[in-house]
């Protein structure tokens, strides 16, 4: 069965489709294969990489159908090894629909079950920066989750209270067995700015956490750089676009620390040891383009 990582937040505009875009693209380079979800009802993974085939449909068939996944719900992205199911149901229908349902929490969780779905190594599910029934049933189809955050006053306290109450109600749900129960949360500092009281808030984050029996803070932190957003207009995944070998924090080595620290058996592999350098759908670098 594929590991399966769903992005959440209930506050928007942390990072989560950035980070889940990437972290898809990343992964796909070393070789694994790996399915993108975007479970959003607002679509902007399913936009993220330009699509090889597009299927005709996307996240509400496999909803709809009851987490039943068929090919025509798979799409192809452009990069090797990344496939994807779009959302397409951008009137919020799908939460709606997913009220009704008495069995909505297990709905993800089921389609990660289908046989079409064992093929992938990891399945990356975008969700939006809210509370709802499409979030919750991410949530519960997850091995893990990781929540962004940004290390100012305002997120931090945001993270505690939306955040982890999502995941104290779903653990509640715990009483109806431990299959009811929602993996773990890594929280993963995200575009930190490059002065002291943006650390001093990211070590008062860790401090919050430290000890906390459902919560750890990921080592990795993602520091605020012009190449996320300029690597997502360019669509492509942004290790490729900024790979800075001698710039501890370009998103190469950023993206590369993310993946160890997710998957230790990858420690000290890098995607170029898996994919020839002449590769032609890597980017240029950076430094290439003028933008570092
Ligand atoms: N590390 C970073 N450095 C600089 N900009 C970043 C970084 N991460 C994300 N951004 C930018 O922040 C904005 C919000 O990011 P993103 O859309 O990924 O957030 P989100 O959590 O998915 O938002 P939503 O809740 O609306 O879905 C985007 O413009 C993105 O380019
Ligand atoms: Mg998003």
């Amino acid at each position: 069965m594929p590991t399966v990582i769903s992005f959440v937040s209930t506050k928007g505009g942390v990072g989560k489709t950035t980070l889940a875009a990437n972290l898809a693209g990343i992964l796909a380079d070393y070789g694994m294969r790996v399915l993108a979800i975007d479970a959003d009802i607002q679509p902007s993974l399913s936009k993220f990489y330009p699509l090889l085939e597009q299927a005709s449909c996307g996240l509400n068939a496999v909803i709809t159908r009851g987490g039943s996944v068929h090919a025509d719900s798979i799409s192809r992205t452009i990069i090797d090894n990344l496939d994807l199911i779009y959302s397409d149901a951008p009137d919020g229908s799908l939460q709606n629909w997913l009220r009704d349902r008495e069995d909505r929490l297990m709905i993800m969780r089921r389609a990660m079950a289908a046989p079409l779905i064992q093929p992938y190594n990891v399945v990356v599910i975008d969700t939006q920066g809210a509370v709802g029934e499409l979030q919750k049933t991410a949530a519960m189809a997850a091995d893990y989750m990781i929540s962004p955050i940004k290390p100012d006053t305002l997120s931090a306290g945001e993270f505690s209270s939306g955040t982890l109450g999502m995941l104290d109600d779903l653990n509640r749900l715990a009483d109806f067995g431990e299959k009811f129960r929602s993996g773990d949360l890594y929280a993963l500092i995200n575009a930190q700015e490059r002065n002291n009281n943006a650390r001093v808030l990211a070590t008062v984050v860790r401090q919050k956490f430290a000890g906390h029996r459902k919560v750890r803070v990921l080592d990795t932190v993602v520091p605020s750089a012009a190449a996320y957003a300029a690597a997502a207009t360019a669509q492509r995944p942004v290790h490729r676009y900024d790979r800075r070998p001698s710039f501890a924090n370009s998103a190469w080595h950023v993206m590369h620390q993310l993946v160890w620290e997710l998957f230790p058996s990858l420690k000290d592999i890098y995607v170029d040891d898996v994919i020839a350098d002449d590769d032609p759908t890597f980017a240029p670098s950076a430094a290439e383009e003028g933008l570092a």
